[in-house]
This record gives C-alpha cells, sequence and structure tokens, in this order.
C-alpha cells in the first residue's frame, strides 16, 4: 500500500567542508541494495517511469537538482517533491511511479533490491491496477 511509501530522512554529517550523506541496506532502507542506477541529462518536460515492479523495493534520492514523484497503489496517488541530497523516497512493491518536473542538471539516483528483470514489471496500467486488486 501507499502508506508503506515514505521520505527516509538520512543521515548527514556537515561540517565547513561540506555535507556527506550515507546510506546502509537494512538500517535506513528495508532491503538488500543489489543494483544501483540513475537518470540524467533528463530534457525539461520529461515524462518518466509509467510503471510498477511486482517484487522491487527501491530507494530514490534527488541527488543534484528536483523532480516529482507521483506513486499510485491503485487506489490512492501521492505527488512527492524530492530536492535534497540527505532524502530518499523509499518505493514498495506493486506501485505505480511517475517522475516530471525534472529540473535542468537534476540526477535521480535510484537503489533497487534486485537486478534488472523486465519480468518483474508491469507497464501496462490496467494490468496494474488488476494485479493490485487481486492482492
Ligand atoms: P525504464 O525502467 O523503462 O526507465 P524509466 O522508468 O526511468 O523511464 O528503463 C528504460 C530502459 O533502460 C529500458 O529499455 C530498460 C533499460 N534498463 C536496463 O537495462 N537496466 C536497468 O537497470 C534499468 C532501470 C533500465
Amino acid at each position: 500500500s501507499i502508506h508503506l511509501c515514505k521520505i527516509v530522512e538520512l543521515p548527514k554529517i556537515s561540517n565547513s567542508q561540506g555535507n556527506l550523506t550515507f546510506i546502509e541496506a537494512h538500517n535506513h532502507i528495508p532491503f538488500d541494495i543489489q543494483r544501483v542506477y540513475y537518470l540524467y541529462d533528463v530534457p525539461g518536460g520529461s515524462v518518466r517511469g509509467g510503471h510498477a515492479h511486482k517484487n522491487l523495493h527501491q530507494l530514490i534520492v534527488a541527488m543534484s537538482g528536483s523532480f516529482d514523484i507521483v506513486l499510485d497503489d491503485g487506489k490512492e496517488k501521492k505527488r512527492f517533491h524530492l530536492n535534497r541530497s540527505y532524502n530518499g523516497l523509499y518505493i514498495c512493491p506493486m506501485i505505480w511511479r511517475e517522475l516530471d518536473n525534472f529540473s535542468s542538471g537534476s540526477v535521480c539516483m535510484v537503489l533497487a533490491s534486485n537486478f534488472y528483470d523486465e519480468e518483474d514489471y508491469l507497464r501496462d496500467y490496467h494490468t496494474f491496477l488488476t494485479a493490485a486488486a487481486d492482492r
């Protein structure tokens, strides 16, 4: 359910030389990290995502700049604005997501609980709604 998806406040070590943030599997996020990928050079006006995952857990961090993420569990939708390197949005399985409003120069880092697997994707919204209702 969408209520399991939350902004995680990550540790931030600050001093006059700058900030440092770290993320530990199972400590700050409820999964083991198997893969990291990132979106960058995203043209203004782009919409990404547009799918759900059957089993994948993810944490999304705006490493630079900002963007929005709209989550949808088939019942409720919620829009999140990410613009801090020390915040991550945790997304549990079976959540439809869309990313938009990318600022220029933004970098979207995704920590994922598994390797890339096209079989884990639901890319059709109506198929997603049916699968979500059957859970
Ligand atoms: P996709 O997940 O559809 O991107 P987004 O949700 O950000 O819009 O992936 C885009 C393409 O990249 C698609 O052809 C699959 C490929 N891809 C990989 O090969 N490995 C990966 O880890 C990811 C996330 C995508």
